[in-house]
């Protein structure tokens, strides 16, 4: 097939674009809005220019990858998280081919206490996942055979996020206050990405939501602890803090668990432990 990846200069888009080289069989056309060394641009809102790729490389598939992704300036900037994150996807679910689309557990509430199916009601509280619901309602509007695979707490070797900040942060300070009232999966984009291509590689279609992201579950205290643990970093203080003592400019979803039954069901594959995800990364990041 002829797949284009969007976002690629992005966490998954890195991921998708390293994992290409076991699956040499198809031919991997890598995008995103700026240009990067092996990198095509294309602007995802530009509806003219996604068609004029599409049709110049005869696209089979699209993997989304591209997102407005800070939850935080979504809040001030709703109109341009909703260009990228609802109204592309309009634009890239009406292109004829087949679509794999990543969505979030922000468009849940977080007021739940037990893990997510595909099936519960959504209720997002932010804009971020106001603009992500959109996305989903508005590529499932016209493309109704897409995938759409919802993850979350993704880090990765690539870009900026929390295993890398946490790192720095833990060389920097003596002492450090971390949220232990949210709770959730952290997910390794390389895992994902290996899901993505489980979608592709799978012998038959199976259309529709699931539900991706590591095994388990922890806070972002617990996962910092275990950051610095697998980092060497053994001097600086990590302390459990409410979410109320931490100025949040956008409010963070308290359980965000989602149940994975469905993806292993039907693509009949086991799901790495978070743990042994952020191993994986840490040794990379070469802590
Ligand atoms: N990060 C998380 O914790 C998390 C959690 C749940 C779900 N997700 C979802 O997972 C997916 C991948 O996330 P990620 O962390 O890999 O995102 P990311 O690192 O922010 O990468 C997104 C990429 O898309 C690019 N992009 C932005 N606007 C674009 C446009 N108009 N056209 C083409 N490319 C554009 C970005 O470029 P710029 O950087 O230049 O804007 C960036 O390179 C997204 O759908 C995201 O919503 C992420």
């Amino acid at each position: 097939m002829n797949i284009l990846v969007t976002g690629s200069n992005g966490q998954l888009g890195n991921e998708m674009r390293v994992l290409s080289e076991n699956h040499p069989k198809h031919r991997y056309f890598f995008t995103d809005v700026v240009s990067a060394e092996d990198i095509y641009v294309l602007d995802i809102t530009d509806k003219a220019a996604v068609s004029a790729f599409v049709a110049e490389h005869a696209i089979d598939l699209i993997v989304n990858c591209a997102a407005y992704t800070n939850v935080d300036k979504a809040e001030e900037d709703e109109a341009t998280a909703m260009k990228i994150n609802a109204d592309a996807l309009s634009v890239l679910g009406s292109q004829g081919v087949k679509v794999i689309h990543i969505s979030t557990d922000y468009v849940f509430s977080g007021d739940e206490h037990l893990p997510c199916k595909e099936s519960d009601p959504v209720a997002p509280r932010t804009a971020y996942g106001r603009t992500k619901y959109a996305g989903e309602k508005n590529l499932l509007g016209v493309c109704p055979e897409a995938v759409i695979l919802r993850t979350a707490w993704l880090y990765s070797s690539f870009g900026n996020n929390f295993v890398k900040t946490m790192i720095r942060l833990g060389h920097e300070k003596e002492t450090l206050g971390v949220v232990f009232d949210q709770i959730g999966t952290p997910t390794y984009a390389a895992d994902l990405a290996q899901a993505v291509f489980t979608v592709i590689e799978c012998s038959m279609w199976h259309p529709g939501i699931y539900h991706f992201t590591n095994e388990g579950v922890c806070s972002w205290y617990d996962f910092t602890i275990a950051i610095h643990e697998l980092a060497g970093i053994t001097k600086c203080q990590v302390s459990p803090i409410l979410s109320e003592e931490y100025a949040y400019r956008t409010p963070r979803p308290h359980y965000s668990v989602l149940d994975k039954s469905k993806f292993k069901k039907t693509f009949n594959v086991t799901i790495p432990y978070w743990l042994d995800g952020l191993k994986r990364c840490v040794k990379l990041l070469n802590c």
